[in-house]
């Protein structure tokens, strides 16, 4: 017999469905590719909750992309920010005179962006904004320029789609409230 992990909790409110969340992500496919006008664009996408969003997000992405990640942390395994981040991987890319667009799962207090944007405008690329897939404003601490973001959501524990409790429910295909 294997070993079982007992999940600490359920999910139990879907806040969003599969089917929104794709057409959401198409439509915000098509406004990068239209707004870069055919200027190629790196993705930075943040480990590990952007991985879903990223991957579903470029192939709605007609013009040319390079990706690239980086991992940054502040939550831990709680489910309440620290207000540290460090960054515990680099981007692979040098991103000078590149067009930049960091994509994340969703912004909270607004520490991990913020980090991420004074660190990468600090290597010159020639542009510098954020995809965001959810942004949760009531907790926001500090205020970040976000071009793109998917759905506005009120503020709750969310998993699925990339996002996760304890590195779990990842692989939700919808975004569902968790029971915590
Ligand atoms: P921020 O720095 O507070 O904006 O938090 C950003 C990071 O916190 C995200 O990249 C997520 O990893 C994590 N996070 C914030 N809210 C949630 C949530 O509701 N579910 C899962 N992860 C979250
Ligand atoms: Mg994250």
């Amino acid at each position: 017999m294997g070993v079982i992990h007992p999940l600490p909790t359920r999910p139990k409110r879907i806040l969003l469905p599969a089917r929104s969340i794709q057409s959401r992500v198409a439509e915000l496919g098509r406004e990068i590719a239209r707004d870069f006008r055919g200027e190629p664009v790196c993705l930075v996408g943040v480990l590990t909750g952007a991985v879903v969003f990223l991957s579903d997000l470029i192939r709605h992405i007609d013009t040319p992309v390079e990706i690239d990640f980086v991992a940054a942390s502040s939550y831990g395994e709680a489910t309440h920010s620290s207000g540290e981040v460090r960054i515990i991987k680099d981007v692979s890319h040098a991103l000078r005179d590149k067009h930049v667009l960091i994509v994340e799962d969703i912004i909270d207090t607004g520490l991990t962006l913020r980090y991420l944007m004074e660190t990468f405008s600090a290597r010159q690329p020639a542009s510098l904004d954020c995809c965001v897939l959810l942004d949760k404003p009531a907790r926001r601490v500090a205020e970040v320029p976000v071009k793109y973001r998917g759905f506005e959501i009120e503020d709750c524990f969310v998993v699925g789609y990339g996002l996760d409790y304890r590195g779990f429910y990842r692989n939700l295909p919808y975004i569902s409230e968790l029971d915590a």
